[in-house]
């Protein structure tokens, strides 16, 4: 460890970047604020009740707030929050205010599902936030409450239109496709990029807890992108090195893109620079891998800022070099999605 840095006036930090074995920079956090959420998504919750965590187990906002800090003196520059769904935690604005200023942090943005998106768009505006993933994985009201649960299509879909007429940029649809399922709207949801400047994103299901999902339904990037070429040609656009993982296509003259994100066919473990926080505290070196390192007891013992470095550290230097579910070796992640965080 090299010298000491001051920090909040009376703390002390190691003046050290986050990089793990792999010599991977890892300076994006994505932070799930909540395991809650007021959808129950056939890929991501199991059906039938769940069981949440209790309040006293999810961090408290000051918590988070004081792990982002420690973060970002370490070289996060960039937060994603996600859930379970953010937006039904209370006093969530607030909160997304902020985390915006603190100095250091570039980048915030929030995933959501977009059910309670249309009447709290000025609040997310407000706080800060331009960058919006909403998730989509149906045009269709009757299939949006086969595959979430509840008959929310047009409050979604309400919201998604508001904050593009708000100015939200860009707008990225996260969709995952299921044979039998919603695999018929293919081609009506990559269309989107066609009609609106929205980043429409396939992102194959991952096996995450135990949702039900079976072999045969899903559908892996190929496939989908051999169907996309009856809406015409696709082009490469090229991502900077601080885009995420999608691979991303444009069709000719369309304000919009499609891209994929295929961390089973072709995953892109060599390019990850993510660590996550769960909603109880953990701190997680791989979405697909279930070790992950406990920061709230030592948070709420009274550890001193420079110990909890110590525990990012730790979770950086054990970062594999990728995960373990591709090709044919069948396994699962036991955390539940709704837990860690997409
Ligand atoms: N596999 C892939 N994507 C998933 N999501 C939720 N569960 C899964 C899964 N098992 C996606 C949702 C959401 C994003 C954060 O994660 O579509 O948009």
């Amino acid at each position: 460890m090299k010298q000491l840095h001051s920090f909040d006036n009376q703390l002390f930090l190691p003046d050290m970047e986050l990089v793990d074995t792999y010599r991977r920079h890892l300076n994006y956090l994505r932070v799930s604020v909540t395991d809650r959420c007021n959808l129950q998504c056939i890929y991501c919750i199991p059906q039938g009740k769940i069981k949440n965590l209790p309040h006293a187990e999810v961090l408290r906002y000051e918590e988070i707030l004081r792990i982002v800090r420690i973060g970002v003196h370490l070289g996060i520059s960039k937060v994603r929050i996600t859930g379970g769904e953010p937006l039904v935690r209370k006093g969530i604005y607030g909160f997304l205010g902020k985390l915006n200023s603190i100095k250091g942090l570039k980048d915030v943005s929030l995933t959501t599902n977009g059910v309670l998106l249309k009447n709290n768009l000025d609040k997310i505006k407000t706080a800060g936030i331009k960058r919006l993933n909403i998730s989509l994985d149906t045009l269709n009201p009757a299939k949006f409450k086969r595959i979430t649960r509840h008959a929310h299509f047009s409050d979604v879909w309400d919201g998604i239109m508001k904050a593009h007429e708000m100015g939200f940029a860009p707008i990225k649809l996260n969709i995952v496709i299921l044979r039998g399922i919603n695999d018929n709207e293919i081609l009506d949801l990559a269309r989107l990029s066609l009609d609106y400047p929205f980043h429409v994103r396939f992102i194959e299901y991952m096996p995450i807890g135990d949702a039900g999902i079976i072999d045969g339904q899903t559908i892996l990037t190929p496939e989908i992108k051999n169907r996309l070429h009856q809406l015409g040609e696709l082009t490469v656009v090229q991502n900077k090195v601080t885009d995420g993982p999608a691979l991303r296509f444009k069709f000719p003259d369309a304000p919009g893109e499609v891209g994929f994100i295929s961390a089973i066919s072709h995953h892109f473990c060599h390019t990850c620079n993510r660590l996550r926080l769960t909603a109880s505290g953990q701190l997680r070196p791989c979405l697909l891998a279930d070790t992950q390192f406990d920061l709230k007891e030592p948070l709420r013992q009274g550890y001193l800022d420079r110990d909890l470095a110590e525990i990012f550290f730790k979770a950086a230097g054990f970062k594999q070099r990728e995960h373990h579910l591709a090709g044919n070796r069948p396994s699962k992640v036991a955390g539940q999605m709704s837990a860690i965080g997409g």
